[in-house]
């Protein structure tokens, strides 16, 4: 069930109400058009690719949203107010600073949080702020133990009258609703029991991302990977378990390997799948050599310490931008369901482009918030209560804006390149 709870424009107190019926009068799915018209949206790391894409995308698809870029960076920010038109405008904010943070959020109705690296942050001050003045959030956080911490907010922001969701963007985030929706599939389908899911992930180069990606994968290989084995947590080698996948029309076959990603313990815990896993691989493929490399000879203190690794950034910066250049930035997600009957069915999602789809994806958790897909509280995107389950398709629909390749609920020779077909239907 989509939630009446926070379509209410902090002026607009009757908006609850207003939604909850005209929801009920739209009937069986029907969507609202503009649920929070003149909504005012601060996008925190705006000035940035994800920030600034998710901007880009809102104020085309919701030219009545009112938006806010903030960032700690003035030139960047009219630079990307200049891009976006009229109804934007820019505030400065650090978000290591409460007081000038509650100041930017006080007449707010959303804030869509891209300020990372979400990695070794201590505290989750954007999310305790929204709370605090009481505006509906979601972040594109890519780290497990922030977004947990953030899901430590729930009761919070139930208390508070706030929905908000953690992991919100592309993956994790339209990955997480990806395999929701295959598992409830399959369970709906009487498919057997939902065995294993498999989230693999390819991005060429940094995918056209800010130079905070950069940051957040050096982290990462600092980080143990958590999988789960038949029910088992295990702990595994990051940069490890190299498998080689076929991503299908547009992006082929690629070399992936574990990382320590957030939505494979959301998904075990939210979806009850019993073996979860994530993988990860880039190109050209000496990149993925490079990160092998770094998780072997770097010691982990290393990896681990936020203003090292910054360092460590500014120095690669120049090489991998100039690698970009040449590698493109194609992404692609591939989310794999085995069932106990022993049927698999696979989604899969590709783009051209990371730095436009990561910002389409956003746009739509965004988008749902504010259209009353989300309860009060804090939520993965696969739980219910996050994005509601009869939401998820326009949500799917509105992230693949774009995309070269989206399909759901296939079996792998559907999607992957090369399918061998032995007449007659069969396929090995
Ligand atoms: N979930 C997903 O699908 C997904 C996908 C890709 C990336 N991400 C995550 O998204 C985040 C952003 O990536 P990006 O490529 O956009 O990075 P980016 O281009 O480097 O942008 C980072 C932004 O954060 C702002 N910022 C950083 N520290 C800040 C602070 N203390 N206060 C206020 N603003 C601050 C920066 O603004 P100023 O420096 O101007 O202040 C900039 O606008 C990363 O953490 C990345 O891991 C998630």
């Amino acid at each position: 069930m989509a939630g009446a709870s926070l379509h209410l424009l902090k002026s607009q107190t009757l908006l609850p109400v207003c939604c909850a019926r005209a929801k009920e009068e739209a009937g069986n799915g029907a969507r609202l058009p503009d649920k929070s018209p003149n909504a005012r949206v601060l996008v925190l790391g705006g000035t940035g690719r994800v920030g600034g894409s998710t901007a880009i995308v809102l104020s085309k698809v919701r030219p009545d949203l009112r938006i806010i870029i903030a960032g700690r960076n003035r030139e960047k920010g009219a630079s990307m107010v200049a891009k976006l038109g009229g109804n934007s405008k820019f505030t400065e904010v650090d978000i290591d600073n409460v007081a000038s943070l509650e100041a930017a959020l006080k007449d707010v109705d959303l804030v869509v949080h891209a300020a990372g690296p979400f990695q070794q942050a201590e505290k989750c001050t954007v999310l305790e702020a929204a709370i605090q003045s009481k505006t509906a959030y979601v972040d594109v956080c890519d780290d497990t133990t922030y977004a947990s911490r953030a899901k430590s907010f729930k009761n919070r922001a139930i208390a508070a009258n706030i929905p908000a969701i953690t992991t919100g963007g592309i993956y994790p985030g339209v990955s997480n609703v990806m395999a929701a929706e295959l598992v409830r599939a399959s369970r709906s389908e009487s498919k057997g029991e939902p065995e294993r899911l498999r989230f693999y992930y390819y991005t060429a180069g940094t995918g056209g991302a800010g130079p905070t990606i950069l940051a957040t994968s050096f982290l990462l290989l600092g980080e143990e990977v958590v999988a789960y084995n038949k029910g088992e947590m295990i702990k595994l080698k990051p940069y490890s378990g190299m498998l080689n996948i076929d991503f299908g029309k547009g992006i082929g076959k690629r070399d992936v390997y574990l990382l320590n990603l957030p939505e494979v313990r959301s998904a075990h815990e939210v979806l009850g799948v019993p073996t979860v896993s994530a993988r990860f691989g880039t190109a050209p493929f000496f990149w993925n050599w490079a990160m092998e490399a770094m998780t072997n000879l770097l010691p982990v203190e290393f990896l681990r310490d936020r203003s090292r690794v910054q360092e460590l950034v500014q120095q690669f910066d120049p090489v991998v931008r100039a690698v970009d250049r040449i590698s493109g930035e194609r992404v692609s997600m591939r989310v794999d369901l085995e069932c106990s009957d022993g049927r698999n069915v696979v989604g899969i999602f590709s783009h051209k482009r990371l730095s436009v789809s990561v910002g389409t994806a956003t746009a739509a958790f965004a988008l749902a918030i504010l259209e009353g897909s989300t309860q009060p509280g804090v939520w993965f995107p696969e739980e219910p209560e996050g994005i509601a389950i009869e939401d998820r398709e326009v949500l799917l629909n509105r992230a693949a804006q774009g995309t070269i390749n989206f399909a759901m609920n296939k079996p792998p020779w559907m999607i992957e390149t090369d399918p061998k077909e032995l007449g007659l239907g069969i396929y090995v």
